[in-house]
């Protein structure tokens, strides 16, 4: 009998779990957050994905990690982004250890969140009610009941893309949001400053889509959602969902004449499947005048990664 595909990659999954599932990571001193150039930087945000937070202690104690390892950096880290699946079940206890740490710091970094597949396909009423209400305290914006938003840091623009409803492990970007993402981009991006744009699911055909999960990309409105992104320049979409590892994934450019780029970041929890797959990795962003950079780093061990696919610099086009 054939196994169904998604059988299939939850048996991978589960097998790929890293096996230290409740050790309580350590944060090392000796490799601080340090930027290439101090003095220039504009600013400079920690991307991480896929916490999957389950409700065990380990887990809001290793996501700690992050904020104390950009926290306690030799240069000052402006803002944190969590691309998407917070919690592995969407539960209201999940989320209250979540948002617990989140909002011990908030008074210190600049916080982005939006919901993954895995937040918004068992519970989505509940979990979006619960995820928005803490945007809204983290960020002190109001929603108006959308869980898509944008928030300026430095006069750099974030945009957040959300799923207005649970399409099994899809997005469904409604045409209000299509619309806000353009009008946004439109206005960060008229003075020739990059602008971030953050959404759990990445396009189709990138990042390894869809050899490395049929089913992975951002669903129906891929194709217009893209289409406005390729529109304006420098602009940095930045996605989680595939769990790839520090791979050749990583890094996708979407239109190389306006310089748009889309970043797979690694999964903080669970499974990666390609690469350095370990537990705890993202990228952390410079971002000057004529270039950005990204580097990846493990927060849970506070330490820059190195080898391939490490580091990314992209300059500005004017
Ligand atoms: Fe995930």
């Amino acid at each position: 009998m054939k196994v169904p595909f998604f059988i299939e990659k939850y048996i991978k999954q589960f097998r790929a779990m890293n096996p230290k599932y409740d050790i309580i990571y350590t944060l090392s001193q000796d490799d601080p957050v340090a930027f290439r150039d101090s003095e220039n930087v504009k600013l400079s945000f920690a991307a991480i994905a896929d916490t999957h937070l389950p409700n065990r202690e380990s887990a809001e104690k290793n996501l700690e990690n992050a904020f104390l390892d950009v926290i306690n950096g030799k240069d000052r880290t402006d803002a944190l982004l969590l691309a998407g699946d917070i919690a592995d079940y969407g539960l209201k206890n999940e989320y209250e250890r979540f948002f617990r740490v989140f909002n011990k710091y908030k008074n210190d970094l600049k916080l982005f969140v939006t919901m993954g597949n895995h937040d918004a396909r068992f519970f989505y009423k509940s979990a979006s009610r619960i995820v928005n209400s803490e945007i809204e305290g983290l960020l002190g914006i109001k929603l108006h009941g959308k869980p898509y938003y944008s928030c300026d840091v430095n006069g750099y623009t974030f945009i957040v893309l959300c799923t207005e409803k649970a399409v099994l492990e899809k997005a469904y970007i409604s045409k209000e949001q299509i619309e806000f993402l353009d009008k946004e981009l439109s206005r960060a991006t008229t003075d020739g400053k990059p602008c971030f744009v953050m959404c759990h699911q990445p396009f189709a055909f990138t990042h390894g889509l869809p050899e490395v999960w049929k089913t992975g990309d951002m669903g129906e409105q891929n194709d217009e959602v893209r289409a406005v992104m390729e529109k304006y320049r420098n602009v940095f979409f930045i996605n989680g969902h595939l769990h790839g590892g520090v791979c050749h994934y990583v890094e996708e450019i979407l239109n190389k004449e306006n310089n748009v780029v889309s970043l797979s970041i690694p999964g903080y929890r669970k499974e990666n499947n390609f690469g350095q797959v370990d537990a705890g990795v993202g990228y952390i962003c410079e971002v000057y005048d004529n270039k950005v950079i990204f580097r990846a780093r493990n927060f849970l061990t506070g330490r820059y990664m190195t080898g391939e696919y490490t580091e990314f610099c992209y300059e500005i086009l004017k």
